[in-house]
């Protein structure tokens, strides 16, 4: 753009590739992250250019749980493109409160994702640093429904090998809201894995859904093996910048007044 293209010519044609940046650009940054970012962000979806990738593609929507926000090969069974299209099963169409996006828009992210929604240039499978980008439900979050999966999300491809070795727990608060005072309950877990489509993505299964407590879900250390990356690198749980640290994210299904 600006290189003076205008000047009453024909309409410029669709682009042949749709490409991740001209969507972050023209859509996400400018429109979108009035809401889509920050920790206070709508069910824990940032659009901003350093989140939106990793939490769009092959990532369960939170509204309808059943379908992925963004399914690389299928614009029509994406969520991201339901919502921006208003014809989503739950809530509103996007942006919300705001004029729809025009066609060009929705064609360009329709396109991208038909093209099996390629990685922004110079996006690799590893990080210096390896941390957590984002949880669904995201931290800090009063859910209503009963939690049947938590989602955590990785700047970084996930060495599978460790995940069953690693310290990775749920507990419960035992009923006060309260951790660390000697009550808590450790969730018994059905399944911890690597997404098969996502390996960004790892997903903590509880034996029965999660409900009726705060809870708190900790990616620790168990004999010396914490979650690493498959360049090695082993997470920055406590976020100082340095492998290693516990990492922990709470979640509060308590009735609302709860302290
Ligand atoms: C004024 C604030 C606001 C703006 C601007 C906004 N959103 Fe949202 N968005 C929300 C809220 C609130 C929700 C949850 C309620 C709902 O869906 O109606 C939501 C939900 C969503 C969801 C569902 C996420 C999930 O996991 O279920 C998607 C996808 C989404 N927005 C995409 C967008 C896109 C793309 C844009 C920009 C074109 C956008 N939003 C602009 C407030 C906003």
């Amino acid at each position: 753009m600006g290189d003076g293209g205008g000047g009453g010519g024909p309409p410029t044609p669709p682009p042949t590739q749709a490409s991740f940046q001209q969507i972050q650009d023209t859509i996400f940054t400018p429109i979108c992250t009035a809401c889509h970012a920050g920790a206070a962000a709508p069910l824990g979806l940032r659009l901003d250019a350093a989140s939106s990738y990793a939490l769009l593609v092959n990532v369960p929507s939170v509204e309808a749980p059943g379908i992925l926000r963004v399914a690389p090969g299928d614009p029509q069974n994406s969520y991201l493109v339901q919502k921006i299209e208003g014809r989503a099963s739950v809530g509103a169409r996007m942006p919300l409160g705001g004029p729809p996006l025009p066609q060009s828009s929705i064609d360009l992210v329709r396109a991208w994702i038909a093209e099996g929604a390629p990685a922004p240039a110079g996006a690799s499978g590893t990080a210096d640093v390896f941390r957590v980008v984002a949880t669904i439900p995201a931290a800090n979050a009063q859910v209503d429904a009963p939690i049947e999966a938590l989602h955590v999300i990785f700047n970084a491809d996930v060495d599978a090998t460790l995940v069953g070795a690693a310290g990775i727990r749920i507990e419960a608060s035992g009923g006060d809201g309260v951790f660390d005072n000697g009550n808590e309950i450790c969730v018994p877990l059905a399944d911890v894995r690597v997404s098969a489509v996502n390996p960004r993505m790892l997903t903590v299964r509880p034996v029965a859904p999660l409900s009726g407590d705060r809870f708190r879900l900790v990616l620790g250390t168990s004999a010396g093996i914490a979650l690493a990356d498959v360049g090695a690198h082993v997470l920055d749980g406590d976020a100082d910048g340095r492998a290693g640290g516990e990492f922990s994210v709470t979640l509060d299904m308590l009735p609302e007044g709860t302290p």
